[in-house]
């Protein structure tokens, strides 16, 4: 190397005409350099439209068109608001709350993120072309996914409950894999967020679980984000900072397996049955937003417990799911997991806006979740 450094430097220092032939090749350099420069920004920029186009939301720096300070956007990012759909969609007194932030000011504030956010009326037709477009992702069992009429729902909450062993977990590694898969092939093009309450994610999993579809394992584990949550308030946290990573990089699915349990063991008896309500609908609103916010799919595992008043009867199922009411109107789909004949799982559509209650039997296998296949 330092041959070579030497013998150029020899070079350029031989004579009037070397020093010539030495700048003209200088100014060459520079200019194609520039070029390079030029289409490289060029580049970035159809890059950046591109990914502009693709995004389900606006970036909270677009205030800017509409006469809002960079330091203030900067103060409400801070303070968590990511998106406009954020500052849209949130109460304003959340706004006030922001340090620096005046009444003038998010009055502003407000006002400009309703430039690009309508919060008014829009037709049902505009609503049907929007529903038509929405992006399902399949579970892996074509029978499953046929009575969830194409998959889990991009932009809402689906929550899946069941007992220990019936394949939750499971389930939310598929979709975990399958998330990143093209629209065509049954994906949504985006990353996954985990959270994970429990110490059950495992990325062997995935791998097994990519080899399926014939995807590159290092990149599937690349694309998913996971964060090990040890309480209510940690798992709170952590979807704050999820609002914020998804305001860099498109996710297409966020999983918290499991959003409820550790709301039970921190909030024990009935005394704290009411503070443990609220403290879980903080977490459900925030987690509501962020579908609302960036059209992605959140899917939240469930426990049941032995119902106290449901069991009576004999068509009454004694198992109910954990979080009562506020889980439930929080929750746009719920679907119930049970275990079937000969190691197959039963999963049961048991809430939706838009699907009758149907049943569906798949299996649990090395790949994921899959059809079941009667041996009989
Ligand atoms: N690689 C695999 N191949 C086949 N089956 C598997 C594999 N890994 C796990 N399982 C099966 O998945 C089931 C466990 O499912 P899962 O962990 O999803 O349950 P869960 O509903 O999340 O339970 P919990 O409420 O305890 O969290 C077990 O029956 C297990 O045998
Ligand atoms: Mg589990």
């Amino acid at each position: 190397m330092s041959g070579v450094a030497q013998k150029s430097r020899s070079k350029s220092g031989s004579g009037g005409g070397a020093m010539q032939m030495e700048r003209d090749r200088q100014a060459l350099q520079d200019v194609t350099q520039q070029q390079q420069n030029e289409e490289t920004t060029e580049n970035e920029a159809a890059q950046a439209e591109q990914h502009e186009e693709m995004l389900s939301y606006t970036p909270i720096q677009k205030l800017e068109q509409h006469g809002i300070a960079a330091s203030d956007i900067k103060k409400i990012r801070q303070a968590g608001f990511n998106t406009v759909e954020s500052v849209a969609m949130y109460p304003r007194k959340e706004l006030l709350l922001v340090n620096g932030i005046s009444e003038k000011k998010a009055e502003m504030i407000f006002n400009a993120a309703t430039k690009f956010v309508p919060l008014g009326y829009t037709t049902a037709s505009e609503i049907h072309v929007k529903r038509s477009q929405m992006v399902q992702i399949r579970t892996g069992s074509a029978a499953l996914d046929r009575v969830l009429g194409g998959g889990i729902e991009t932009g809402s909450i689906t929550e899946v409950y069941g007992e220990f062993r019936t394949g939750k977990t499971q389930l939310c590694h598929s979709l975990a894999v399958i998330c990143q898969l093209p629209v065509d092939m049954g994906g949504a093009e985006g990353k996954c967020l985990w959270i994970d309450t429990e110490g059950t994610f495992r990325p062997e999993r995935l791998l097994a679980i990519a080899s399926r579809f014939n995807m590159t394992g290092e990149d599937v584990l690349e694309n998913v984000a996971v964060a090990r949550s040890y309480n209510s308030e940690h798992m709170y946290q952590l979807a704050m900072t999820a609002g914020a990573m998804m305001s860099e990089s498109r996710y297409a699915l966020v999983i918290v397996d499991c959003a409820t349990a550790q709301f039970r063991t921190e909030y024990t008896g009935r005394g704290e049955l009411a503070a443990r309500q609220m403290a879980l609908a903080k977490f459900l609103r925030l987690l509501h937003n962020l579908c609302n916010e960036f059209g992605v799919a959140i899917v939240i595992t469930n426990q049941v417990v032995a119902s106290v008043d449901g069991g009576a009867g004999m068509y009454a199922d004694p198992k109910k799911p954990v979080g009562g009411n506020i889980i439930a109107h929080m929750s746009t789909t719920r679907l119930y997991m049970k275990k079937g004949k000969a190691e197959s799982r039963v999963c049961k559509v048991q809430q939706s806006p838009s699907l009758p209650e149907a049943e569906a039997t798949f299996s649990i296998t090395q790949q994921g979740i899959e059809d079941f296949k009667d041996k009989d």
